[in-house]
């Protein structure tokens, strides 16, 4: 779908459908401006509706008329209740909600979308952004694809400000959208088509945008003394990987923000197997890495002068005469031993050599790292909100404060110094840890105490996103699957540290 912004529109434009919107005031209905128009050109054809349709005028309520007194034969009505409480991701709701009602509409050719100045909060851009991302479908595995796909460009017409600035702010927009796909294409696919070999190829291709790519196999991880990241994967006949992603153009010489991910390709549990039932949404276990690479392609895209790094560890947890196993007593590349109780967890163990290594080789200002790391974070708040642990609490309000602007929102959990309560859950008997604690209790809390062990003070937080990266239902922008959850919350924040 080809996104166009103009000033006003050609009186020779080619347009198949308009969509206007209707302002709710108090109990009665504004029209936005070109709405107010069209109704003026057809004898009140518009006002009438409303009147007799009793239309209750409710966020993103909708209808569409087909007339010959109108200009282009058909035109799409969406409300927007009080257009000057509009939030950015409201707009991006009416996006959605707009490309929805035309593909239901079977809309062909070119739409143009009227936007005036009574919005608030860039709805052209944001409803440019919110067509975009209800557009992305994953159906490259349908041998036959779908007959009503999109066919219409999309003309957004606002007066007041110019073309010029509209592109420009979309520009970043598009480069988030490209961020959140490429992250939605990596979680969508299955773990016979990406493994860590093939991800890490997948990432390298990244260079292009300017990136600084490096892959780590086995060979070198070894030699880096990543016990942990290779003790998990190592029951796979898939090579495990570790690819770093540096984005250095800030300032020379100053400490980066560092992003890091977990990336199991597929977790089986290991020898403490999980169970058959929801076993193959585990080929997600990957979506902390998967956001990762989407919020540096999206920093790329942007051309950010920012210092930026992303690490990601790749692995597969399976189960063979080779794979680790209960018991097993093993050395981290911070020197620290850890004892696995259980093998289903084990994220944090290939967060434990991530996090070490991204604060050893780069000395970052903040440290953020995403994971599907817990059951538990879905049976604490669902998917709605995703889990924040932090060692700072600036970092964690700022995450907050970028969460709420984009609607992707956090909640700050429990997570102690070292030596104090819920940290004393990762003490072992025989090692320096173990990888889980008291029998389930606080298991979230339990799990970030374990991966603040790897993490030597630099200001942190961990984002547990595994109740939040699937979504099977969809939402008004997306389809349902992979959500690309954290890569908008991600960019928001370096907006934040950067501007302020
Ligand atoms: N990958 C899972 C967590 C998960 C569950 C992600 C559901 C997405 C959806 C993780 O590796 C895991 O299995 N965690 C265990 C930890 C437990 C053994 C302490 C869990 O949460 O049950
Ligand atoms: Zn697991
Ligand atoms: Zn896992």
């Amino acid at each position: 779908m080809k996104i166009s912004f103009v000033n006003s529109i050609e009186a020779d434009s080619k347009s198949t459908c308009e969509v206007h919107f209707i302002y709710k005031n108090k109990d009665d209905f504004d029209l936005s401006e070109s709405a107010n128009i069209l109704d003026k050109n057809t004898d009140g054809l518009l006002s009438k509706t409303l009147e007799l349709n009793k239309f209750k005028g409710k966020f993103l309520d909708s209808f569409s008329i087909t007339s010959n007194s109108l200009p282009c034969h058909n035109a799409l009505f969406v409300s927007v209740g009080d257009p000057s409480k509009l939030t950015e991701s409201q707009n991006e709701k009416l996006g959605g909600a707009i490309f929805s009602k035309l593909k239901e509409l079977g809309v062909q050719n070119k739409v143009s979308i009227f936007v005036d100045n009574m919005m608030r909060e860039h709805p052209a851009v944001n409803i440019a952004l919110g067509l975009k991302l209800k557009e992305y479908n994953f159906d490259k595995y349908f041998t036959k694809k779908d007959k009503e796909e999109t066919a219409f460009e999309v003309d957004i017409c606002r007066k007041d400000v110019s073309k010029e600035v509209l592109e420009n702010d979309f520009a970043h927009k598009q480069a988030m959208a490209d961020g959140i796909e490429f992250a939605k294409d990596l979680i969508s696919e299955p773990s016979n088509v990406l493994y860590p070999v093939s991800y890490a190829e997948r990432v390298k291709q990244l260079e292009s945008l300017g990136l600084t790519i490096k892959v780590y196999g086995e060979k070198e991880l070894e030699e880096m003394g990543a016990g942990a990241l290779l003790a998990v994967g190592q029951g796979s006949a898939r090579e495990s990987q570790m690819v770093v992603m540096e984005w250095m153009k800030g300032k020379k010489g100053d400490a980066p923000s560092a992003f890091v991910g977990k990336g199991v390709c597929f977790d089986t549990g290991g020898y403490s197997i999980k169970p058959s039932r929801g076993l193959k949404d585990m080929k997600y276990d990957m979506g902390g890495s998967a956001v990762v690479v989407g919020t540096m392609i999206s920093i790329a895209k942007r051309n950010l002068p920012i210092n930026a790094v992303g690490v990601i560890g790749l692995v597969e947890n399976m189960v063979s005469s080779n794979a680790y196993k209960p018991g097993d007593v093993i050395n981290s590349m911070s020197g620290q031993t850890i004892e696995i109780d259980n093998t289903d967890a084990e994220g944090r163990v290939v967060l434990a050599d991530c996090l070490w290594y991204t604060q050893e080789t780069y000395k970052p200002k903040t440290m953020i790292n995403l994971a599907t790391l817990t059951g538990a974070i879905s049976i604490a708040l669902g998917d709605q909100l995703a889990g924040i642990f932090s060692n700072n609490d600036d970092l964690s309000n700022q995450l907050i404060d970028a969460g709420h602007k984009v609607d992707e929102k956090v909640w700050r959990l429990p997570c102690d110094p070292i030596g104090e309560r819920y940290d004393k859950y990762v003490d072992s008997t025989i090692a320096d840890m173990h990888n889980v604690g008291k029998g389930g209790e606080a298991s979230s809390t339990t799990a970030a105490q374990f991966l603040q062990r790897f993490v030597n003070d630099v200001p942190w937080t961990h984002i547990d996103i595994a109740g939040v990266t699937w979504n099977d239902k969809g939402s008004m922008t997306a389809s349902g699957g992979a959500t690309g959850w954290g890569v908008k919350l991600l960019n928001k924040w370096v907006d934040i540290i950067s501007n302020g």
